[in-house]
């Protein structure tokens, strides 16, 4: 049997419609209390958005300690909830004071080690997702499959991906040790997903695309100089009439559009505005309409 298809067999997982990023609720971003960072979970938890994204690093390596107090709290949220979490990128904090300088490590060992430290800051048992954050250019793919195997053997993780990976990085990778997803940005400002081959290969692959930053982190909604995202938002305005869709729902459908089945990781911090993207799900725009955002992205029209 070929890798591929092994592959594919091994990936029986099923992702929410949408993902609820962690990135911005600590130091980061909204900076919530254990009580507001907890109802903002129930919240998202009622509406069925179940899957949790977290990083080792987020808000200086604090941010899974502080989801964690409120598993902690709440041990019931253990059988409710389902966890992304990466590893493989060193910051320069005083949280981490052995890091001399910005770098990556996907040595066996700090996978290993970074795993369960992530567990152990969380609250939990055992983690749905773990996934390499950045591709390191030391890593071994051998030596990550071993880290891989023992993690899963000894039932710390369930499943393995990569983010920001190349296609070649990718497979690489995928044929040592089966990747669950490539986590990358996509939006209506970075189209290079589409290009590259990396939602192509998904496809191929029988996985699904996780897309990080789907609102350009914001940008694609405030006032803005650039002519980029003036263009865009001008056709995102015609588009919002006609299709008595809001800007945020547009950007989601848009991305939905694509047969790779992409998966929006949101950012927001705020539970009316996931309420909102839910009402993406309802919203076919047409291919001619999903060209004109391209267009308007692109400043140029198809081939
Ligand atoms: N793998 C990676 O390398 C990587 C990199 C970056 C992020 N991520 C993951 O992806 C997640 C999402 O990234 P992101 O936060 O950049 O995503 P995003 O959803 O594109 O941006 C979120 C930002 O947009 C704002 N926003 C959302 N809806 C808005 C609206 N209707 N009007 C005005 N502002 C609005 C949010 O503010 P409010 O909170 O005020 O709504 C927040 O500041 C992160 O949490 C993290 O889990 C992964």
């Amino acid at each position: 049997m070929s890798n591929q298809k092994t592959n594919k067999n091994h990936l029986k997982y099923r992702f929410p419609p949408i993902i609820i990023g962690t990135m911005r609720l600590g130091n980061w971003g909204a900076n919530l209390s254990t009580q507001e960072r907890e109802k903002f979970i129930d919240a998202c938890i009622d509406r069925g958005l179940t899957h949790f994204d977290h990083a080792d690093i987020y808000g200086h390596y604090t941010e899974e300690n502080l989801f964690g107090k409120v598993i902690r709290r709440r041990p019931d949220l253990k059988s409710k909830i389902q966890i992304t979490t990466k590893c493989g990128i060193k910051l320069v904090t005083p949280n981490r004071p052995t890091h001399a300088i910005k770098s990556y490590d996907t040595s066996k060992n700090h996978i290993i080690q970074s795993a369960e430290n992530s567990l152990k800051e969380l609250g939990l048992d055992v983690l749905d997702i773990l996934l390499i954050h950045r591709p390191d250019y030391l890593m071994n793919p051998h030596k990550i499959a071993e880290a891989v195997e023992h993690l899963k053997k000894e039932g710390k993780i369930i499943h393995f991906g990569v983010s920001n990976f190349s296609t070649s990085q990718f497979d690489l990778l995928n044929s040592y040790t089966p990747l669950i997803t490539n986590q990358v940005e996509i939006s209506l400002l970075h189209l290079y997903a589409f290009e590259n081959g990396t939602l192509d290969q998904c496809i191929k692959n029988g996985i699904r695309p996780t897309a990080w930053s789907p609102f350009g982190g914001g940008l694609l909604f405030g006032q803005s100089k650039e002519e980029k995202i003036i263009n865009i938002q001008k056709e995102l305005q015609l588009l919002s009439n006609q299709y008595n869709a809001s800007i945020d729902q547009l950007l989601l459908a848009w991305l939905y559009k694509h047969p790779s089945r992409i998966i929006p990781i949101l950012g927001s911090t705020k539970i009316e505005r996931i309420d909102s993207a839910l009402k993406s799900l309802d919203i076919q725009i047409s291919r001619e309409d999903w060209y004109k955002l391209w267009q308007a992205a692109k400043g140029h029209e198809v081939a």
